[in-house]
């Protein structure tokens, strides 16, 4: 386990630095991020190169025994760059070009932009390189925060244009695959398609699919080319960049591929209401009333979730690149935080797989857009929540570093492709459906039942779960099939839920009776699909065969599918006499449908039949507010809550007081 710190040397006086080195390395730091942001210091004109004070920081820290993660300045392209190409400004999707005066305000296609930001990386990668102080880089910083991940430019659009003729190869095929004929608009010529921007009325879902993709492929491309460079110049050095958790505009898996690891910026009082209104389950009150958790805590089962993703992006374990130390400035009501608090989410963090963690940031600004942001230090340098939290960390290091050492294990993995997540945005069919609203709904049930869940892309090796549930597999092609079959055949279940099945790889609805290329595996067909409004029910009848294990009853809502088995066995009707979930055996292995969206409770039940059925250990219901991690013969509860709770466990009786953390060990 090695904490860090997020640091601007550039924001203060030389002179304070090397007091700021000596309170790092006193407090427990041991890695330093700097330099993300400061390209117009580096370069303060075009060709001009300015060293001199980064070669300082980094002696400062280097002389405190501190190691230095720098990062390419890429998400701040500087003025002069910008005044003299404004091409290399991003487009929005409402066609507005953002102006110079934030960050992020660049578009990864542009080849203006390419060439100068090859330069900067370059130069910095020569001169710093081989530098051994250095022992990690980190790739420009946030890709796609402060929405910036698709660009409407007219650079995009030709990049659009050659990355739909290597996917279609000719225009036909390509109209057919939109469905085009619909509403005339067939294109006679590549030059005729543009980015589907917001000066178009109702878009083709195919197209717009598309552009998503294209987009993500293209930041993907755009920090590879940083990623040569600098592996190229700076071998035996990590490479990564800093990701956000839940985030939705580019397909995580992708960036993360390359990278020697993941990390992502870790702050759960940025906005947790609006979290809630896109995750809880529907009708369940978003805004924290009655409170579960501590005012200051955020929300931990979606911070969960974010750090399930991460950890599934490569599926091992993980930095948090910035974590939250005190209040920020950016959410909707920002509270201070206690430092207990701070130090839990540091401790769920490493129970779900970091091993390193730098806090953001050693000192509050003074100036600019993040004055009212805190740090480890306040504004005046004295020690703040963060800092006192941080010491308490440090108290219990060695404690820290026994559960880092243990190995991160889950028996379920719940998939997550962001193509069906961006199908279901463009087409939600009902307002609230939502697809990741889908996932959390397993997520929070298996984390009831302190069952701990890595959430996967459908390329991911699967073999090492025993139950792998895929709420919406959505666009479901051929191959994918194939995949999920040789898992269940080798002894895998497989859970599907409503909306599987149902499109092909260019977002057109299937021909082939649904549930479409997973038909098979399931062994049912889907012979009529609707969503209720609300209040509106379908009662499910009492089990009537004694191959009925679930025990299920009360009624299904929100969207309700029929299914007709052919192979598989149902295993619950709904009263009218159609099937609403059905299990088939494929191979040594078993693949369940779950025709309708479950409330949360019969999520809840789903789950414990589903692990009870396979063996896999699990704790039992927890209270709301206790997270339950088990690394190798430590197991851990977290109270998220300001009461004190006490679990009954089959041996033991453990009492965790509020806002506190209790380990033990078999
Ligand atoms: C992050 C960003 C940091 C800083 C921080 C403030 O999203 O990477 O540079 O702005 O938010 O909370």
């Amino acid at each position: 386990m090695r904490f860090g710190v997020c640091y601007y040397p550039e924001h203060w006086p030389p002179e304070r630095w090397t007091t700021d080195a000596r309170l790092m390395r006193e407090s427990g730091i041991t890695i330093v991020r700097i330099a993300e942001f400061a390209w117009s210091l580096m370069e303060p004109e075009e060709g001009t190169y300015n060293w001199t004070w980064l070669d300082n920081a980094i002696t400062t820290l280097a002389n405190e025994g501190l190691q230095v993660m720098l990062g390419t300045p890429t998400a701040t392209p500087p003025a002069w760059l910008t005044r003299t190409h404004p091409d290399i400004l991003r487009v929005d999707k409402s066609t507005i070009q953002r102006n110079h005066g934030s960050r992020r305000h660049y578009c990864p296609n542009s080849p203006t932009y390419r060439l100068y930001s090859r330069r900067i990386v370059t130069a910095m990668a020569e001169r710093y390189g081989q530098d051994k102080r250095i022992t990690v880089w980190q790739i420009d910083n946030e890709f796609g925060g402060g929405r910036t991940a698709r660009c409407y430019c007219s650079d995009c659009a030709q990049a659009f244009r050659l990355w739909l003729q290597q996917r279609y190869q000719t225009i036909d095929n390509l109209n057919d695959s939109w469905g085009n004929i619909f509403w005339s608009q067939i294109y006679q010529d590549w030059s005729q398609i543009e980015p589907p921007s917001d000066d178009i009325d109702k878009k083709n879902p195919s197209h717009e699919l598309d552009y998503f993709r294209f987009a993500s492929d293209s930041m993907v491309a755009y920090q590879q080319e940083q990623f040569d460079i600098i592996r190229q110049l700076a071998p035996n050095r990590r490479i990564t960049t800093n990701l956000m958790g839940l985030y939705l505009d580019l397909d995580q898996f992708d960036l993360a591929t390359p990278l020697d690891y993941v990390t992502w910026d870790n702050y759960p009082t940025g906005n947790p209401d609006r979290w809630r209104q896109l995750m809880y389950p529907p009708g369940r009150d978003t805004s924290a009333n009655p409170p579960i958790y501590s005012y200051d805590v955020g929300d931990p089962m979606i911070q969960g979730m974010a750090h399930a993703l991460t950890y599934g992006l490569k599926n091992a374990p993980f930095g948090i690149m910035e974590q939250q130390c005190g209040h920020i400035n950016w959410g909707d009501v920002n509270p201070g935080i206690r430092p207990e608090i701070i130090r839990l989410w540091v401790w769920q963090a490493v129970a779900e797989g970091a091993e390193e963690l730098l806090f953001f940031r050693w000192r509050a600004t003074l100036f600019a857009h993040e004055q009212y942001h805190s740090g480890l230090l306040g504004h005046d340098a004295r020690p703040q929540a963060g800092f006192a939290a941080f010491q308490t960390l440090q108290a219990e290091y060695d404690q820290l570093a026994q559960i880092v050492a243990q190995p991160v294990t889950a028996d379920v993995a719940l998939i997550f492709n962001y193509d069906d997540l961006w199908a279901l945005q463009l087409q939600p069919h009902r307002r609230d459906f939502h697809y990741l609203r889908h996932l959390f709904l397993y997520y929070e049930a298996l984390r009831q039942d302190g069952t701990s869940v890595t959430i996967v892309s459908p390329d991911a090796d699967l073999s090492p779960f025993k139950l792998v549930i895929a709420p919406s597999a959505h666009l479901a092609t051929a191959e994918l099939s194939q995949k999920f079959q040789t898992y269940v055949e080798t002894g895998g279940t497989l859970v599907f839920g409503v909306r599987s099945g149902f499109k092909t790889d260019s977002n057109l609805v299937t021909d082939t009776p649904l549930p479409g290329h997973l038909h098979h595996l399931v062994g049912a067909t889907v012979t009529h699909w609707q969503t209720l409004p609300n209040g509106i029910e379908w009662p499910l009848a009492e089990s009537t065969t004694n191959q009925d294990t679930l025990h299920m009853s009360g009624s299904a809502s929100y969207w309700v599918e029929h299914l007709d088995p052919t192979s598989a066995t149902s295993l619950l009707q709904y009263q009218s006499g159609e099937t609403a979930i059905t299990v088939n055996e494929v191979g040594q292995g078993h693949v369940y449908y779950v025709g309708f969206y479950p409330t949360p409770d019969q999520a809840h039940h789903l789950i414990t039949h589903w692990l009870d059925t396979l063996n896999a250990p699990y704790i039992g219901t927890l209270p709301p507010g206790i997270f339950y991690y088990k690394r190798g013969p430590y197991h851990l509860f977290l109270n998220f809550t300001d009461n004190e709770h006490t679990i009954l466990l089959p041996e033991a009786k453990m009492t965790v007081p509020p806002r506190d953390i209790l380990i033990t060990k078999e």
